[in-house]
């Protein structure tokens, strides 16, 4: 058996975590991520006949069965997660059923997974089944996307449009745009399925005054979709409070689409 703590997913969890929480994001046990792992790679290193405890979920995530994930815990700190893995980290397997969680791995102290489970797993499902390749679940609150939700339109097309016309990268990195809910109850089933909702034909989703989703193939790709809104919404948020004397136009980003030759959501623009 290799030894858990150095598997490439559990050390990508632990840096992803440190640096998360350096760039001020997450905040106590702000946030969560969950890894859809490979089950040859959890069998190298844990005996998956093993279950610790089963966990009931509260909904059923029946396509998910037998799916193996690397969860973060709820109120766990993403601080303490590099240097405590197995207590604020757990490895979990969905039943048969689709009801109830089997620990294989973590929550050391007796504690479970993160109350946002929910909006996770009903995620998963929908970008499953959109991209076979997809394995990441990220949700995070990174400071000025929070603070551009209180002072912008919450509409999709003019918050995307906002971003997009930021900075240039933006549409060649997102777009498919970004997905924003009302303000809603974090941590309940009824949020997971609206934010799941939204993964049908987004890969971001905005909860406003709260914080953000992303998905992706990997921790990277999630991650890198978050950053690069964060980066937008900071800039918004240096040059919202004086008159805009430039912008992208949206010809502009009309001819950046064609350039990189992406299929990007047209109907965000008034072309
Ligand atoms: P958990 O500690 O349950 O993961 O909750 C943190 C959070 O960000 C809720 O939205
Ligand atoms: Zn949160």
């Amino acid at each position: 058996m290799n030894d858990i703590l150095q598997a490439k997913f559990m050390r990508e969890m632990c840096d992803t975590a440190a640096n998360m929480y350096r760039l001020g994001w997450d905040e106590r046990n702000g946030g969560n991520i969950s890894v859809l792992l490979d089950p040859n790679e959890v069998a190298d290193c844990l005996d998956t006949d093993r279950v610790l405890r089963r966990i009931p979920m509260n909904f059923h995530a029946a396509p998910l069965a037998g799916k193996i994930f690397l969860v973060t815990g709820t109120g766990k700190y993403f601080k303490n997660v590099r240097n405590d893995p197995e207590t604020n980290l757990g490895i979990i397997r969905v039943s048969d059923d689709g009801s109830t969680a089997e620990l294989l791995w973590g929550y050391a102290d007796g504690g479970r997974f993160t109350s946002e489970l929910p909006a996770h797993l009903m995620s998963h499902m929908v970008r499953l089944r959109i991209d076979p390749e997809h394995r990441i679940v990220m949700h995070t609150h990174p400071t000025n996307t929070l603070a551009m939700t209180h002072i912008h339109p919450l509409d999709e097309k003019s918050f995307t449009r906002t971003l997009w016309g930021t900075c240039t990268e933006c549409i060649v990195v997102f777009p498919d745009g970004v997905g924003v809910l009302p303000w809603m109850v974090c941590g309940t089933n009824e949020i997971g399925e609206a934010t799941a909702r939204k993964m049908e034909t987004y890969r971001l989703v905005i909860w406003p005054q709260h914080g953000i989703y992303g998905v992706g193939r990997s921790m990277d790709e999630a991650f890198g979709l978050i950053e690069t809104v964060e980066k937008a919404a900071e800039l918004y948020m240096k040059y919202a409070a004086f008159p805009v004397l430039n912008r992208i136009t949206d010809a502009q980003l009309d001819d950046l689409a064609h350039a990189f030759g992406l299929t990007y959501r047209t109907d965000f623009l008034d072309l």
